[in-house]
């Protein structure tokens, strides 16, 4: 992966082509910049020299596969002895230890001792990671400063809908925190000429929480929905008449319809927020309360089915199961599997019913299969079944003629329509429905 220009003529270095960098990148290079991609993953970063992307995101893979071909972009696995562009961005993952609730910092630990060693006092490093507050000054610092006395140390949150981040990348505003003057006005320029709009925080620190109470707010919300389902199921209600009912025309702020909440960032954001508070003596205890109850819901679903399973004189033991809707979320649509409800119902389900099938609009069915689900078609899925789950609200669900899917399912046939994709009429198990 030969670049022809010197990795320090580009102007830009993204370090780490997941969702959020790959974006960013493509945002950059629409604005006319040279961007170095450095992707510890060679064959992540093998197809993305060749312009080819390894994950959906709309518009973006048009700009990789024209600036990969005419060499404004060039994608390396390795920095190492090479002096980096004027400006850093670091954008690899912060997940949660496996089985814990604790944040790996390791990624972004290796990261930046790989750019330290390329960069020098005028090279700009941004942090984009989501990190727990205090990480750019604590871990990030210290690492670039066994290379340069004064480093120009700056965050800036990702704060885009995955679906459509790049086109909210060139419109949102960008939060920017400087550790310094310097570093605060050199990242606000920067990314004036990404967005119209740059809202300048006082402080690394700011930035970083401005992202964490985004998320765990945006959880929050949907906890809230989630709860007034749990609460309309046990009174015999409806909840999405009572939310539909209290929202209309009403000017407080409106409550979310119910449903799961996955992907990587919400599952993991309340963690990252309430490990920033270790040792400061105060726990956020209405954001843990929110995430305990949103995860519980996939759990919640799964029995729900069971027992209606054993009601509907079907043996879990000996029953069909189709999964459908594994990407974690339908709108906008994405191929992220990423802390999708589709891993705890599983869990619960593996063991207890005969076969699990499982179908996407987007996920190939490869990925599928990888998690050891026969892949099927929509129609394959529901022929036979004695269950289907509806897991997401992919638009696709809208043009399906619901009523012979389940006609051609194991009667008496069950359908949990998590998201209320079909048609009122039909006779399916909802969510905030007794
Ligand atoms: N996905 C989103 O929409 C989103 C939105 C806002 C914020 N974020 C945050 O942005 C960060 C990245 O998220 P993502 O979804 O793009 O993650 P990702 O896992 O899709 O991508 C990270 C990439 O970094 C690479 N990488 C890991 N270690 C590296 C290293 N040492 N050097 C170079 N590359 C390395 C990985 O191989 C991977 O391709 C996370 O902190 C996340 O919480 C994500």
């Amino acid at each position: 992966m030969e670049s022809r220009t010197p990795f320090h003529e580009f102007d830009v270095c993204v370090v780490g082509m997941g969702y959020v960098g790959v974006t960013l990148t493509a945002a950059l290079l629409s604005t006319g910049k040279r961007v170095l991609g450095y992707e510890a993953n060679p064959a992540v970063a093998g197809e993305l020299a060749q312009g080819r992307l390894v994950l959906a995101e709309p518009g973006v893979e048009d700009l990789i596969r024209d600036s990969a071909a005419d060499g404004t972009l060039h994608v390396t696995d390795t920095v190492d002895g090479h002096r980096l562009p004027p400006v850093v961005i670091v954008c690899v993952g912060t997940p949660i230890k496996d089985g814990s609730t604790t944040p790996d910092l390791g990624h972004l630990t290796a990261a930046t001792e790989s750019i330290a060693a390329g960069i020098d006092d005028d090279t700009l490093v941004v942090v984009r990671s989501t990190v727990p507050v205090g990480t750019s000054r604590n871990l990030v610092l210290p690492i670039l400063r066994t290379r340069v006395a004064e480093p120009l140390l700056a965050f800036a949150p990702e704060r885009t809908i995955q679906g459509q981040a790049l086109a909210e990348l060139l419109s949102l505003p960008q939060i920017v925190g400087g550790l310094n003057e310097n570093a605060a006005k050199l990242a606000a320029d920067l990314f004036a000429t990404v967005t119209d709009q740059v809202v300048p925080v006082s402080s690394l620190e700011a930035a970083e929480l401005v992202k964490l109470v985004c998320n765990c707010h945006t959880d929050l919300i949907y906890g809230f929905g989630n709860e007034v389902a749990l609460i309309a199921e046990k009174l015999g209600l409806d909840a999405m008449e009572v939310i539909g009912a209290a929202n209309r025309d009403y000017p407080r702020p409106d409550i979310h319809k119910p449903g799961f909440v996955g992907g990587s960032c919400l599952t993991k954001d309340p963690y990252l927020l309430r490990h920033s508070l270790a040792g400061h003596g105060h726990v956020p205890e209405l954001v843990g309360a929110a995430r305990t109850l949103n995860e519980s819901m996939p759990r919640r679903v799964g029995e729900r089915v069971l027992a209606a399973l054993w009601e509907a004189g079907h043996d879990p033991a000996t029953a069909t199961v189709l999964l459908t809707g594994f990407a974690y979320k339908g709108r906008p649509e994405t191929d992220d599997l990423r802390g999708a409800p589709y891993e705890p119902l599983l869990e619960l389900l593996r063991g207890r019913v005969g076969e699990i099938v499982g179908h996407d609009f987007v996920v190939p069915a490869e990925r599928i299969a990888a998690l050891g689900v026969r892949p099927v078609t929509i129609e394959e899925g529901f022929a036979g079944a004695h269950a289907a789950l509806i897991l997401n609200d992919h638009l696709g669900y809208r043009g399906l003629d619901a009523e012979e899917l389940i006609l051609s399912m194991a009667q008496p046939a069950l359908v949990y329509d998590t998201w209320r994709v079909l048609p009122p009429s039909t006779n399916v198990m909802r969510l905030g429905v007794a």
